[in-house]
Formats: C-alpha cells, sequence, structure tokens
C-alpha cells in the first residue's frame, strides 16, 4: 500500500517510514526539506498521487496561542484539501492524550484546532491520541536550560517509545478509518523530573534540574491529568528499556 507520512523526516516520522518499509509498504516521505511543505501547499499535489493513507506527524514550534493555533489549522486545511484532490481514503493525525483537560498551553490549543478540522472533515480519519514520549523530559530540559540548569515542571505522565508510537501509526493507517482512537501510553507512570534526570545520566550530561510549577508547564497540568483514559492501548516497551538504549 502506498502511505505518506508528512513529517517524515521528524522523531517519529523517520520511525514511521521505517515500520510501514518494514511491512513492506511503499512509504512516501514528505517533509520540508524534501519539497514539500504543508503551510504553503507547496509539493503536495505531485507527492500525494496514487497515495491511500496519509499520516500526520508533522509539528509547529509555535509558542503563542494564536500562532500555534493558525500553524496547525493552514497545515492541516492544505494537507486535507490535497488529500481530497489525491482521492485519500484515510488520514491518521498524531494527537496528544488529555488535550481537553488543559487550556492554557498553546501546542495544546494548535493540536484541537488540528483534531477539530481532521474530525470535521471529508477524508475519513483515524486521530491517535499519545502520551508524551521517552525523550519528552531531556527534550523540555533541553528547551528551558540556561547557564546548566533548566527549570522543568514534576509531571506525572505515563510516557510511550517513540518506536511504539510508529509501529502502531503504521499498523492503523493500513486498516479501515477508526475514528477517535484510544489513547495509546506505555506500560508506567513516571515523574517528568526524574525522567530528565535519568535520561541525562544515561546521556552522559550534567544540568542542574529545579523543579517547578512555574516554568513551562504550570498547576492546571497537576495531578493525574496527563495520565491515558482507563481504555488505553498499553505499548510494550518501557522506560527503562529505552533508557537502556541511550547513550
Ligand atoms: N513529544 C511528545 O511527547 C508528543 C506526545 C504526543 C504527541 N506528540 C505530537 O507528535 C507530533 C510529531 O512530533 P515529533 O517530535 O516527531 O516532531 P519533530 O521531530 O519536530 O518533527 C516534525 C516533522 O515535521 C516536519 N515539518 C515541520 N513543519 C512542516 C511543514 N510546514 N511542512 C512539512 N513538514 C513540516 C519536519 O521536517 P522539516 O523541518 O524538514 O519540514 C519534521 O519532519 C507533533 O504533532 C506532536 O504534537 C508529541
Amino acid at each position: 500500500m502506498r502511505i505518506a507520512v508528512a513529517g517524515a523526516t521528524g522523531n517519529i516520522g523517520s520511525l514511521t517510514v521505517a515500520a510501514l518499509e518494514g511491512a513492506g509498504h511503499d512509504a512516501v516521505r514528505m517533509s520540508r526539506s524534501l519539497g514539500v511543505d504543508v503551510a504553503t501547499g507547496a509539493g503536495l499535489d505531485d507527492a500525494l498521487a496514487g497515495v491511500e493513507a496519509v499520516i500526520d506527524v508533522t509539528n509547529s514550534g509555535a509558542t503563542d496561542r494564536d500562532e500555534a493555533v493558525a500553524a496547525f489549522g493552514t497545515a492541516t486545511r492544505n494537507l486535507l484539501a490535497a488529500e481530497q484532490r489525491a482521492g485519500v481514503r484515510h488520514h491518521v493525525l498524531l494527537s496528544i492524550a488529555g488535550l481537553d483537560r488543559v487550556d492554557g498551553n498553546a501546542h495544546y490549543a494548535g493540536k484541537r484546532e488540528q483534531e477539530r478540522l481532521v474530525s470535521a472533515g471529508d477524508v475519513p480519519w483515524t486521530i491517535v491520541p499519545a502520551t508524551q514520549f521517552h525523550d519528552f523530559a531531556a527534550m523540555v530540559a533541553d528547551w528551558m536550560e540556561q547557564d546548566g540548569a533548566a527549570p522543568i515542571a514534576p509531571l506525572l505522565v505515563q510516557p510511550i517509545a517513540p518506536a511504539d508510537v510508529a509501529a502502531i501509526l503504521a499498523e492503523i493507517a493500513v486498516g479501515a478509518p477508526q475514528g477517535r482512537y484510544r489513547d495509546i501510553a506505555g506500560p508506567d507512570p513516571q515523574d517528568l523530573v526524574d525522567m530528565a534526570r535519568r535520561t541525562h545520566q544515561a546521556r552522559g550530561r550534567t544540568v542542574r534540574l529545579v523543579p517547578t510549577w512555574s516554568s513551562l508547564f504550570g498547576p492546571e497540568m497537576a495531578g493525574e491529568v496527563m495520565l491515558p483514559g482507563k481504555d488505553a492501548r498499553i505499548a510494550p516497551t518501557s522506560f527503562d528499556a529505552w533508557l537502556a538504549d541511550q547513550h
């Protein structure tokens, strides 16, 4: 089956391409560095010729709420319009578990807009809400690090391995559209500060972590807000197993 991956060079995108090709599918790679821009629509029509399903794992770094909504909104409109022209039969969107429980986060507002457009659109769809990835803690600490110290919230999360996310997306894309899928999550709850500390240790990095609810993530994300729903699909790779591969 011919399946396009929007965001094919990214963290999840590159693993999704590998999962699709490993299962014998024809993966079409789309990203700006490969000449396809979902923000402008450039290159989309050519890339989607003969494509039956699209997996959207693009991202936006916008930190302002309006900019994030505009970026995810424009990208999704362009992608869905091109899919309709090409006769694509299944749009798979990677989203975030618990989006509706967190109002104040700009990225989440953008992802809600993306979900709204996909679910109201004419291309049959599956939305896959994932918990944070195993590399999320170190990524957040890297964003915030200044002079050897990084403020980071002690979020309670149930992280999932990027390769497990990719495998699930590849599996879902070849099947029939399912609408809103169950949350997908890893096997164990974790504390984000502890995850960042252990990832840094494994990678030989020295960063002073400062637990706080006054930085990127505020108290509205405390408690069990970020945990997956009770019927979540639990992926096999634990944080510890993933960590054992970090150098
Ligand atoms: N991190 C988490 O814990 C987490 C948890 C749940 C869900 N998610 C979601 O997972 C998704 C993917 O995250 P990721 O970490 O894999 O992202 P990433 O590593 O930042 O990759 C983003 C990809 O999108 C491409 N891209 C960006 N703008 C584009 C544009 N205008 N046109 C075409 N391609 C574009 C990038 O390539 P170019 O730069 O070459 O264009 C890259 O291939 C995000 O939507 C995020 O919300 C993340």
